[in-house]
This record gives structure tokens, sequence and C-alpha cells, in this order.
């Protein structure tokens, strides 16, 4: 049997008191007939006082947690369990720069800490975890997702630590530098033409395609097993069409998923049970604002329902870069004129330079927000705000949280001094290099930085 230092503290010194409890009982059983009495009294007394301790620490609750000692604990200062338990309880930290400038405290949720990079971590683990957990995904399958950013690098992450694969479909237009960390992952890369989401072959339709491919092949290969026989052309009604042929490592998996991060309500539930508690334990519930950007919309849904559950008080808010709808469906409930609508644009036009946020279509993540405003926020904004932070407060961000950082000093501007408003700081600038931090990239486009201070905000 293992015993743990304190339990063997404890047995001595009980093992001591019994002794010296026997010992007194001796020396009185050879006194006069009162004293023995009262000796013999005494020494029943301290038996039962000893024994008692002994049997009320042994048997104590925070006894036991020390003896059943798990490889791994859930407490905050303790080994995590693998990659996935590194994930998440980031620090929120004091942006003191803009909490200075506005009289309000500004706190940064530091989600680029998490292991994959980004705010996307705790995303890839609740929509594996949930898949497996319906059965929708096996150990041995693939997750694919049609994504160009953090989402993929997420899945790529953490998709191993479940003993699947991932399946990434990104725009040939992307920065390379995605494809091979992609592929540095271990992740399959499929690089496809960028195309509108209305067609068949727009990289996320193709992501949701692949998953189905690799689940009718793996249910073939068993029912081949099953059947012994060759060649089926056909399973369940569905024609092969050849395109698989390319793919054959997606024959070699045990069925797939498509992890579709802007349907998918997993997305906002990690929020809602992950980020948005988190936000509400840090500040101690005081907190009276709350603002973010929104891609899929899953952060600002599951953090704003959250926070408005715990305290109804708690204003949430909505930062939107060019070319975005949201603004106009949060503050006047329409979201684009037909002309602008996702679909009937040609190709991706260049609205913004920030990165995974802003969008033209409501997703069923976005749905579940609760907001009582928005805010726009410019690319020059943004690219100011980026440099502020990294001349005065050391943080070097990517184009998404230093827009979040531009509607945090707007909304502190707007609410007035003496309030706590939370943003995140989705990912770092590392991952922004080729673009955001590229002078060649941002004169092209006119966005070179050029403020001292935070005079480059616009207003509202
Ligand atoms: C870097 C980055 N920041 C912010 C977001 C937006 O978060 P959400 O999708 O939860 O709205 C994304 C989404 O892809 C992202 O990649």
């Amino acid at each position: 049997m293992v015993t743990t230092n304190k339990q063997s503290e404890v047995e001595t010194s009980a093992a001591l008191v019994l002794r010296s409890a026997a010992f007194q009982f001796i020396i009185s059983s050879m006194a006069p007939v009162t004293d023995r009495a009262a000796g013999a009294t005494i020494a029943a007394i301290s038996v039962s006082v000893v024994l008692f301790s002994y049997l009320f620490i042994k048997h104590h609750p925070k006894d036991r947690s020390t003896k059943n000692t798990k490889p791994f604990s859930l407490s905050k200062r303790s080994p995590k369990n693998g990659v996935v338990g590194a994930i998440g309880n980031t620090p929120l930290i004091r942006i003191n720069s803009l909490s200075e400038a506005t009289g309000c405290e500004i706190l940064g949720k530091c989600e680029f800490l998490n292991p994959g990079g980004s705010v996307k971590d705790r995303v890839a683990v609740k929509v594996i975890e949930e898949a497996l957990e319906s059965g929708e995904l096996v150990e041995g399958g693939v997750v694919t997702e049609g994504s160009a950013g953090s989402t993929a690098i997420s899945l790529a992450t953490v998709a191993p630590a479940y003993g699947c694969k991932c399946h990434v479909v990104i725009p040939d237009d992307a920065a390379i530098e995605k494809s091979q960390i992609l592929e540095a992952l271990g992740a399959h890369v499929e690089r496809v033409r960028p195309v509108s989401i209305t067609h068949r072959d727009h990289y996320v339709n193709i992501a949701r395609r692949r998953a189905a491919q690799a689940n009718e092949l793996a249910l073939k290969r068993k029912t081949e097993e099953q059947l012994c026989v060759g060649d089926l052309e056909q399973i369940n009604g569905h024609i092969y069409d050849g395109e698989t042929q390319d793919y054959s490592f997606l024959s070699n998996c045990k069925g797939g998923f498509f992890a579709d991060q802007f349907e998918n309500l997993a997305n906002y539930r990690a929020h809602y049970e992950g980020t948005g508690p988190e936000i509400w334990e840090q500040t101690g519930g005081c907190i009276d604002a709350f603002i973010a950007a929104a891609g899929t919309g899953g952060t600002v849904a599951g953090v704003s329902r959250f926070l408005k559950e715990k305290n109804p008080n708690v204003k949430c808010f909505l930062i939107d870069p060019p070319g975005s709808g949201l603004f106009n469906k949060v503050t006047r409930g329409v979201m684009y004129t037909k002309e602008e609508a996702e679909g009937r644009r040609l190709k991706n036009p260049f609205d913004t330079i920030t990165e995974g946020i802003g969008i033209n279509r409501l997703t069923q993540n976005f749905l579940m927000a609760e907001l009582d405003g928005a805010f726009r926020g410019t690319d020059r904004e943004a690219v100011e705000m980026s440099r502020y932070l990294l001349r005065n407060d050391g943080l070097f961000l990517g184009s998404s949280s230093a827009m979040n950082c531009v509607g945090a000093v707007k909304l502190a501007q707007s609410i007035g001094p003496g309030k706590t408003i939370v943003t995140i700081l989705c990912d770092s600038g590392m991952r922004h290099l080729s673009k955001f931090f590229s002078s060649e990239y941002l004169s092209r486009y006119n966005l070179t930085p050029k403020a001292a201070g935070l005079e480059f905000l616009e207003s509202r």
C-alpha cells in the first residue's frame, strides 16, 4: 500500500499518543485505588481522542484526495493531461495602455497562448469530442474542414490526440505558410480554386463532400470484408464519381466527419462552457461589457449568452470589419442589399485585411448571440492598433485581436470611464507576417501605419 507523507505523519503521532496513553494506564494501575480510577479515566479519554482524530483524519475527504492522487488532476498548477488538457484557462490580462487612455479597465483574454496558437483550439476539441460521443466520428476516422485559417490548424493540432486524421480544403490564394503549417502538423491539405459559397466546389462544400466520401469508402470496405465481394460500384444508392481516386488516404480511414465550424453548434458551446465561464471567474463577476468581432460567430455567441445568463446587465457588442454585413444586421435588422449577398459575388472581393472575421451570411452560431449593439472598425484602425499595442504593451497580436481592441476602445469611449470591458486576443502576430505585418503589403493598400497615439480611431 502506498502511504503519503501526510498520512504516515498522522499515523506516527497517533502511535505516540497511544503509547503515552498506555504508559499512563500502566502507571495508574500501580497507584492507590482512587488515583488509579482517575488515571484509568484519563487514559481512556486519551485513547478515544486519539482514535477519533486518527479515524477522522484518515477518512477526511481531503486526505482521500492525496491518497488517490491521479497522474493528472484538474488543479490549475499541476501537469495538464496532454495537449488537450493545456487548452483553455488562458490568462486574462489588463491592457495597460488602453486602460490608462480610456479610464476603463480593458482586459484581454489571451487565446493566442493556446497550444495551437488561437481561440479555435477550444472549438476543435469540442467539435471532435461531441462527434466522438455521438458516434458520428470514430477513432481512426478523418475530420474534414474547409478553412484557410486558425480552425484548420487547431483541428490538425488536436486530431492526433483523439487517434484521428485531419483533411483540410483551402482556397489556393491563401498564404502558402498556412498549408505548410498544416502539412507539417500531419494534416492532408487540398488546395482548390476560390469560388462562391453557392458553388459546388467552394472549399467548404468540398470539405463536406470529402467527409461523406470517407464514410462511404469505410462502409464499402466493411461491406466487402463482410460479403467478400470485389469492387462495389454502388452503396446505399450512391455512385462513386471517381473523385476519390486522388485521395487514397480517405480510403484508409474509418469514416469521416465534417467539422462545419460555421453551422456546428459545438463551436458556440465551446465558448458557452469554456471562454464565458472563465471570463466570469477571472473578473470575479465584475464585468460591465464584452466586445468581439465575429467570423463564425461562435465566440460572441457563447460568451455573450453565458455572461447575460449570469448577469443580464452585462452589455455585449460586436465590432465589425469592412465588407461584413453583421453591423447592419445588429443595428438595423437587415444584413445586406440583394446585390451584396454572399453567393452573388463572383469571387472573394478585397474587403478587409483582417483575417477570420466578418461575414455576409447568418450562421447558426451567430444566431445564438445576445448583442446590445455594434461598432464598425476599419483596416487602418486595426493596423494602427496592432502597432500601438506592440509599442506600448509588448503585445504582438493578429489582425482580429487588433480589431477587437479597436472595439474595446470605441466601447469605452461610448459608455464612459470606470467600467470593466473584456475582449478576446484571438491569435498572435506570428500568423500574420506575410500580410498584416508586411510593410510591402500594407503600402500596396495604402495602410502604412503612421500614428503616434490613438488619434487614428474614428468615431463609432
Ligand atoms: C484569428 C481569428 N480570430 C477571430 C475569429 C472569429 O471567431 P469566431 O469564428 O468565433 O467568430 C476567427 C475565426 O475563424 C479567427 O480565425
